[in-house]
């Protein structure tokens, strides 16, 4: 029975390649993509999802744009990473998935309480419509069956040395969604600068000669020379699909429960998961990735590109 999510974004080069994977993996249903405002502006990154959509052929999978802002703060965009667009590299057509007209956070709240409990959100930018929804309806928190989060870290910032941009973006968000109560995974930058775009792994996608697999490895190669130049990477580090390979095989990461509490206040540390492995803070509420099987990773994201085959409209 494949695993049902919801995938929300903020396309976004590494969003780009977990709707991917989230396609083209059989064991994953996507049953929606919901954008938020993050590496671009939310025009941008609905625009860059429905892109996305199209070129894989995704044709059957609403996609509905949600907040175009942090709750209580400005915008901060990564444009410096993923280009004016927000997906810069390739050239894409006019997409022809059309977006939703419901809004992303009344979309989520649908779903889940229309659900038997058995859909996993899989959050993949600032968390700000995954508070939303549970702000407005509190019940969603018993119907979710998990939610595997790419953010924050325990060993390091990339935003600031503190904190992980998602997290960074809408630090409120974050904290509504960690002390939530439902049972959550923080898929974070200790686990993500493992899953390495080298050279071998563009090959690998390259040589499928699929017009997707080319479209993957030129928002790679842009990925490629933003980190290098920001942040002194030989090899980018992939991170969202991280969150929907836990979800395809939890035994593709390993993970230990700690309590992890979100800075909003620290005049440094603003956004930063402060995690606590032994229980003094407070009570377990996540399991923190740590360790990546690497090759199985890849193993799954080359899969589903060559699964996804021949779409890609891109000009
Ligand atoms: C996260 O920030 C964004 O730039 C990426 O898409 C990823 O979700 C990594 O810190
Ligand atoms: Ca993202």
């Amino acid at each position: 029975m494949p695993r049902k999510i919801i995938l929300d974004c903020d396309p976004g080069h590494d969003d780009a390649m977990a709707i991917l994977l989230a396609h083209g993996n059989p064991e994953i249903e996507l049953v929606a993509i919901t954008t938020v405002a993050g590496n671009q502006t939310l025009d941008k990154t609905s625009l860059n999802a429905r892109r996305v959509a199209t070129i894989a052929g995704i044709d059957n999978v609403p996609v509905a744009a949600g907040c175009d802002r942090p709750l209580t703060r400005e915008l901060k965009t990564a444009g410096y990473i993923h280009g004016e667009s927000g997906l810069d590299g390739p050239s894409f057509g006019e997409p022809t998935v059309p977006l939703d007209p419901r809004h992303a956070v009344e979309m989520i709240i649908e779903l889940l309480m229309q659900s038997s409990g058995d859909i996993t959100l899989v959050p993949t930018g600032p968390l700000t419509n995954i508070a939303m929804a549970v702000r407005k309806d509190p019940r969603i928190v018993e119907k979710v069956q998990e939610i595997i989060l790419m953010g924050g870290a325990y060993t390091r910032g990339n935003t600031t040395p503190a904190a992980e941009f998602n997290i960074y973006v809408d630090p409120e968000a974050a904290a509504i969604v960690f002390m939530a109560g439902w049972p959550l995974t923080m898929v974070g930058l200790d686990l993500t600068h493992q899953a390495l775009a080298t050279p071998a792994v563009l090959q690998r996608i390259s040589g499928l000669g699929t017009p997707v697999s080319r479209v993957a490895v030129q928002l790679m190669e842009f990925f490629r020379e933003t980190y290098r130049r920001n942040s002194g990477f030989d090899s980018p580090p992939v991170h969202d699909p991280c969150a929907v390979a836990r979800v395809i095989d939890p035994t593709v990461m390993h993970c230990v429960d700690a309590f992890v509490a979100v800075e909003t206040r620290g005049e440094f540390s603003s956004g930063m998961t402060v995690t606590d492995f032994s229980g003094r803070l407070g009570p377990t509420n996540a399991q923190v990735a740590t360790k990546l099987d690497v090759d199985r990773f890849w193993d799954l994201m080359v899969d589903a590109i060559e699964r996804i085959g021949a779409p890609a409209r891109a000009s």
